[in-house]
C-alpha cells in the first residue's frame, strides 16, 4: 500500500472550481500548496480551509502563468516535504469568434494558457519522480472535444493540451507520472449563479426556468454541481487512475456525442 503523504499543488486555487476543490481535497486527507496571482485571495482562502480542517497543512505561493520566474517560490514550498500531484488550471481565454486574432493577442494567450503551465509541469518534473505514482490532472473543457465557434481561441488551445498530455504521458509513464485531462461542460460556479441570477431578472422568469432551457441539449439535463467536478479530480488523483494514463475524460453530463 501506498503510505506516502498526499500533498497537492492546485493552480487557479482561488477561482470558482479552484476554490470548493481546495476545500474537497483538504477535507479528503490532502494537503496543500495553492497558488493564483493574488495574494489576498489566497490568504483568505487558506485561512478558510485552515479553520475548517485545522489538521491540514495548507501553503500558497501568488503566481502568475505569463513569468516564470514567479514558480520560484512555489517550487521551494514543493521542495520542503515534496508533491504527490498537480491540479493544472490554464487560465480560460474570453470567449471569442475571432479565429485570427493579431499576433500580439495570441502570444499573450499562448504565453498564458499554454508555454507558462507547460513550463510549471516542466519544473515540478524532478519532484514528482521522487513519488511512487505521481499524478498530473489538467483542468480543461469540452472544446478539447469538438469545435465550438463561440471559443476559437480555447478550441485552439485546449487542442494543443491534448497533444502535449498524450505526449507527456507516453514519456513519463516508465517514470510513473501520470498525466489525466477533465474537460468540462458547464459548471455552476459561483460567478455562473451569479450570471444566471441576473438573466432571470432581466428576462423576469426565475433562475431555475432558465437553466431548464440551458441544459436541454444535455443528456443529464444540468450542469455539474462544483463538488462533482471536486469528485471527479479526486478520483483521477487517487489509486483509481494507477494503470490510467493519457486519458481526457468528458465531464459534461453526457453533452459531447463524439466516440
Ligand atoms: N467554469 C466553467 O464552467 C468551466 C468550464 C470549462 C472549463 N473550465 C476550466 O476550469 C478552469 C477554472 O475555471 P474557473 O471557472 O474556476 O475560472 P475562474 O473562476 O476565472 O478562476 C481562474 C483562476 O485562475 C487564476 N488565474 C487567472 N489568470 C492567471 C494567470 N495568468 N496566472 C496564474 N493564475 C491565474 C485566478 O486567480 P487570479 O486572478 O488571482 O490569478 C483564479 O484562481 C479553467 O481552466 C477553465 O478553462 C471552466
Amino acid at each position: 500500500m501506498n503510505t506516502e503523504k498526499k500533498r497537492v499543488l492546485v493552480t487557479g486555487a482561488t477561482g470558482g472550481i479552484g476554490s470548493p476543490l481546495a476545500l474537497h481535497l483538504a477535507s479528503k486527507g490532502y494537503d496543500l500548496i495553492l497558488t493564483a496571482r493574488s495574494e489576498k485571495n489566497l490568504s483568505e482562502l487558506t485561512k478558510s480551509i485552515k479553520k475548517a480542517f485545522p489538521e491540514r497543512t495548507v501553503d500558497y505561493s501568488p503566481s502568475d502563468f505569463s513569468k516564470a520566474e514567479s514558480f520560484e517560490k512555489i517550487l521551494k514550498l514543493v521542495g520542503d516535504s515534496g508533491v504527490s500531484g498537480l491540479v493544472l488550471m490554464p487560465p480560460q481565454p474570453d470567449p471569442t469568434t475571432e479565429c485570427f486574432p493579431d499576433d500580439v493577442t495570441w502570444q499573450r494567450i499562448f504565453k498564458e494558457s499554454f508555454i507558462g503551465p507547460v513550463g510549471l509541469i516542466r519544473a515540478l518534473i524532478p519532484e514528482l519522480e521522487k513519488r511512487v505514482r505521481s499524478k498530473v490532472v489538467l483542468i480543461s473543457g469540452i472544446s478539447s472535444l469538438q469545435v465550438f465557434g463561440n471559443y476559437s481561441t480555447s478550441s485552439v488551445l485546449r487542442l494543443m493540451w491534448v497533444g502535449q498530455m498524450k505526449t507527456l504521458a507516453l514519456a513519463y509513464g516508465p517514470k510513473r507520472i501520470h498525466f489525466n485531462t477533465l474537460s468540462l461542460g458547464g459548471v455552476l460556479t459561483d460567478e455562473y449563479m451569479k450570471e444566471l441570477k441576473a438573466d432571470a431578472a432581466n428576462e423576469k422568469t426565475s433562475i431555475d426556468a432558465l437553466l431548464e432551457k440551458e441544459v436541454a441539449n444535455v443528456p443529464l439535463r444540468k450542469y455539474a454541481a462544483t463538488n462533482e467536478v471536486a469528485t471527479a479530480v479526486e478520483g483521477l488523483l487517487s489509486s483509481f487512475t494507477d494503470h490510467i494514463t493519457g486519458w481526457n475524460i468528458p465531464c459534461d453530463g453526457g453533452f459531447t456525442r463524439a466516440y
